[in-house]
């Protein structure tokens, strides 16, 4: 019988080549997204919910119960960001962003766990290198992602009791629609974002910005019991090197 995996933000560049991945290693996937996914996603089944909303989980677990039985794995990887600092950013912009990024990735985590195998199955939460240091006019989102380190490790230890391992990845710069946005902002405008894009990727070791599919792959070995079983509560950053270079170099 095929290993059942639920992603949250399905739609975007992380979650569309995630998705990719588990079809091909044979997983089926439940995608989950506020907007339709584009292109040739092979989804068991799509589930359009706003995660931002509380009301929506019930029912939506209920949908994934009826879908999938149970679940091997669980991918929190729906965000959004806002570019503004800590001054500029509004209540409302700091409450929608919390309720995505931070609050869905608790709400999915409990309810997702009585459907979770127990023992084997494994919660990726997707984080950011900005949980670990950031840059001007990300304020939200990098408390965001602090926040998701937390909740991980805590999660971690909560879970594995019934023997489900929870960890994350950190993604340092990859190139989706959030990267395209995110190099818009404030204190980064002035070229187009190609030439944006190519000034990071030369600011990072490896010369480069990363590919969602590289994200993925990150993602599939934390998830498959066969390839980590003895790892949890723990996070890899998959961000081409740049969190290993001082900033004072
Ligand atoms: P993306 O913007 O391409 O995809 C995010 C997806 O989440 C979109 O499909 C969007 O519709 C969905 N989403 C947003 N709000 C939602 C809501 N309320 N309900 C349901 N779905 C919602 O972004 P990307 O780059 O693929 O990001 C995926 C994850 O990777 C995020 O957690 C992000 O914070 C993280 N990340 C991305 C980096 C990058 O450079 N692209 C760097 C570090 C972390």
């Amino acid at each position: 019988m095929s290993r059942a995996v639920l992603i949250t933000g399905v739609a975007g560049g992380i979650g569309a080549a995630t998705a990719k991945l588990f079809a091909r290693e044979r997983w089926q996937v439940i995608g989950i997204d506020c907007c339709a996914p584009t292109g040739d996603i092979p989804l068991a089944r799509f589930i359009h919910a706003d995660l931002g909303d509380p009301a929506v989980f019930e029912q939506l677990f209920a949908e994934v119960k009826e879908a999938a039985g149970h679940l091997d794995a669980l991918v929190n990887n729906a965000a959004v960001q806002v570019c503004k600092r800590l001054i500029e950013t509004t209540l409302d912009e700091w409450d929608t962003l919390m309720n995505v990024n931070l609050r869905a990735t608790f709400l999915t985590m409990k309810h997702a766990h009585p459907l979770l195998r127990q023992p084997g199955a494994a919660v990726v939460n997707i984080g950011s290198v900005h949980a670990l240091a950031t840059s001007m006019s990300i304020t939200a989102y990098a408390a965001s992602k602090g926040g998701v380190a937390a909740l991980t490790r805590a999660a971690a230890l909560e879970f594995a009791a019934s023997g489900i391992r929870v960890n994350g990845i950190n993604p340092g710069a990859v190139d989706t629609p959030m990267l395209e946005s995110g190099l818009r902002r404030g204190d980064l405008v002035g070229s187009g974002t190609a030439e944006l894009r190519r000034r990071l990727g030369n600011a990072t070791p490896l010369g480069r910005v990363g590919l969602p599919e590289e994200i993925a792959k990150a993602v599939l070995f934390l998830a498959d019991a066969e390839m980590s079983p003895f790892i949890t509560g723990q996070f890899i950053t998959v961000d081409g090197g740049a969190l290993a270079r001082l900033s004072t170099e």
